[in-house]
């Protein structure tokens, strides 16, 4: 417990508990969470078990819930049994409701919203499956997928996961550079596109910058371009096609190729303390059931509710909050085109008034942007069909948590602050609505199947008991934990599990209070996190040092009031370059731009001398965050730097920024 942490226990609202007004929720109180948790580490086989045949479709049962695990990186679950992906998340609902409505797509202008039921869903899966595989994709093969948030992503995803492909969906905010060594890393063959996307009223050139990336990336066969907007985008003869052309000549209906359980269901990139991103790879059973449980449990989803997840599908939180979780259940869910202030600041309290949205799950930094513009945007819209609030990405501030659950939640919802990661696949840390009382910035308990460990960093002994603080560590696997790193899978154990060896590494600092609860710290590797989104120094690094006057950079995350974190960069020039500093500090920040994306833009770059570096020349970083948080005054043991000089012309560089 830190001094400044809100300890207060906010109750479950009683109305969640009120059977008058809401759903009888899954769990209802602590006692039976604990209850629930203690079976699911006590007897994991059966716990799962149960739950994965009530929650998911299998063409061929499971023999063994669960195989290998954490101390040699061979962690299998429901072994010999056989499913499909798509099947789960469209077929059995278009069989039973095909009328059901499973995207509610929200487009970028307000009055352009459409519903996909699930019959018409399965059909445009169908058809786009077919054509993958008419241009080759066989099950194994790697599938490209770089589109806006259109309905099509949704259906290219499980057009994919039905004939067994992979898919590797790349953010649309990444440039063409960091998709071409997404699509190299992972030699894709085909791609999934479109012409433009719409975001906030501006367009953005999708087809341009795949045609850029590809420039460079020969396995790649055929691009397929759906519409969005309609624009005039130039095609490549015989590898380019059109989307809508390409579908009707299609059947409406191609069956479901059956995949193991531990077959591979996609590749997300992430990034990591090192220089080049992660190929995340997650299978297919085990990610399914932990996408739909959380969305059960966590969410406490019950049919009839409308879930709204305003991530992006390219990051994790959309491919399982979006797309997988909520539609093996068979739900409603909710894929917004736009962002949060467009076309005012009341553009999300719209959306849920006008779609009755039960679960909302959106970032802490879109709070924090939304609460600066003022209260009058969220008042006056009828937000009372909510019961769950969540946040995900970073930790909340409490400033932000009861901003959230006044003026959003009117007090009557639950707020889940949910952590998790790329790699764990679904929620590992959670609060249940109807039984866990919250605190604001704690992400509270662990989930069921999770044990988790906080270990002293550098002896790696488990902290026992309340009242510690460690890095959080997972002891034993789970359903939805990634597999490998694709292609690498000794990347994978030096990452996450060698580091304790028997536990999975997180990479985050934690605390556990004096009530058992956690409190996430943030990261305690190089890796930064601006408004969710994970970035690591030495990529920035090594984006910025391509630029031609640059001899050498130094990278770190300084606190940001919306963002949480932002990039500061500290860049020393080769001798003998001249230059304009205002010039070549926006040349540097085009350059991040064009190698990563624009969400990893630097907010400030400092031109200087020298970079802190140890006698043995390694860079402390340590140093230069503490002068920009401006706490030069406790910079610690300084007498390791090769010259300790550089430290006062940087606090003078920083303070007449
Ligand atoms: C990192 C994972 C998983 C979806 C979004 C990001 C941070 C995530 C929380 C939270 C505090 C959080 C951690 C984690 N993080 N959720 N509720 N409280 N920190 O996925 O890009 O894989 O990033 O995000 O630092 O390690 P990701």
């Amino acid at each position: 417990m830190s001094a400044e942490d809100d300890n207060t226990l906010h109750p479950v609202p009683a109305r969640l508990l009120n059977t008058a007004e809401c759903p009888e929720p899954f769990v209802k109180s602590y006692e039976q969470y604990k209850e629930m948790h203690r079976q699911s580490l006590e007897n994991p086989n059966e716990f799962f078990g149960k739950m994965a045949t009530e929650i998911l479709s299998w063409s061929k049962p499971f023999t063994t819930v669960q195989h290998g695990g954490l101390l040699h990186g061979d962690t299998a679950w429901f072994l010999d049994g056989q499913l499909n992906a798509s099947y789960n998340c469209v077929d059995r609902h278009a069989i039973a409701n095909p009328d059901k409505i499973a995207i509610i797509y929200e487009a970028d202008e307000p009055n352009q919203s459409e519903n996909i039921t699930y019959g018409e869903l399965l059909r445009q899966v169908c058809q786009v499956a077919g054509v993958l595989r008419a241009h080759g994709i066989r099950k194994g093969d790697t599938v490209a997928i770089y589109m806006p948030m259109i309905p099509e992503a949704v259906v290219a995803i499980l057009a994919c996961a039905r004939i067994g492909a992979l898919h590797s969906v790349v953010f649309a905010g990444f440039s063409a550079e960091a998709l071409r060594d997404r699509v190299q890393d992972a030699a894709c063959r085909l791609i999934l596109t479109s012409d433009q996307g719409k975001r906030g009223g501006k367009t953005v050139e999708t087809k341009r910058i795949v045609d850029d990336a590809l420039k460079s990336c020969p396995s790649v066969e055929s691009v397929i371009v759906c519409q969005r907007t309609g624009a005039d985008v130039p095609m490549t003869p015989g590898r380019d096609y059109w989307w809508n052309e390409e579908v009707i000549k299609r059947m409406t209906y191609l069956s479901p190729e059956p995949m193991n359980s531990e077959d591979p269901l996609f590749l997300l990139y992430t990034s990591g303390s090192t220089g080049t991103p992660k190929g995340v790879l997650h299978t297919t059973a085990g990610y399914l059931l932990g996408a739909a449980a959380t969305v059960k449990y966590v969410f406490d989803y019950h049919p009839g509710d409308i879930f709204a997840c305003m991530a992006d599908v390219g990051w994790i939180t959309g491919h399982s909050y979006i797309v997988y979780g909520p539609l093996t259940l068979g739900a409603t869910t909710v894929l917004f085109e736009s962002i949060p202030t467009y076309p005012t600041p009341a553009r999300y309290w719209e959306l849920i008034a006008k779609h009755k949205i039960t679960q909302f799950y959106t970032a802490p930094t879109a709070i924090r942007a939304l609460r600066r513009l003022g209260d009058q945007w969220v008042e006056g819209h009828d937000l009372s069909s909510l019961r769950v609030l969540g946040t995900v990405g970073e930790p909340i501030n409490p400033e932000a948590w009861h901003w959230y659950n006044d003026k959003v939640g009117k007090g009557r919802c639950a707020i889940v602050d949910t952590y998790w990661q790329t790699e764990t696949g679904s929620h590992i840390v959670t609060p249940l609505p109807g039984a866990i009382a919250t605190k604001p910035g704690s992400a509270t308990v662990p989930f069921f199947g999770i044990e988790l460990a906080i270990l002293d960093p550098v002896t790696g002994k488990e902290l026992i008991g309340n009242d510690v603080t460690g890095v959080l560590a997972v002891k034993r696997s789970w359903p939805s934990l990634a597999r490998t790193v694709y292609g690498n899978h000794q990347r994978y154990m030096e990452t996450y599990l060698k580091p304790y060896p028997g536990y999975y590494f997180t990479g985050d600092g934690a605390s556990r209070d004096n009530d058992g609860y956690i409190w996430i710290r943030g990261r305690v590797d190089d890796v930064i996190n601006v408004s969710g989104h994970r970035l690591s120094t030495a990529e920035i690094e090594s984006a910025l040092i391509m630029h031609h006057s640059v001899a050498e950079t130094a990278v770190i995350g300084a606190a940001d009031d919306v963002t949480g974190q932002c990039i500061h960069a500290f860049v020393c020039l080769k001798p003998g370059v001249s230059h304009h500093s205002t010039d070549l500090s926006k040349e540097l920040v085009v350059q991040v731009r064009k190698v990563i994306g624009p969400f990893a833009a630097p907010k400030k770059i400092y031109l200087v001398e020298d970079l802190p570096k140890t006698r043995s020349g390694k860079l402390m970083r340590r140093i230069l965050r503490k002068i920009v948080a401006d706490e030069s005054d406790s910079l610690g043991d300084i007498s390791t730097l090769a010259d300790p000089s550089v430290v006062e012309a940087l606090i003078a560089k920083v303070a007449n920024a």
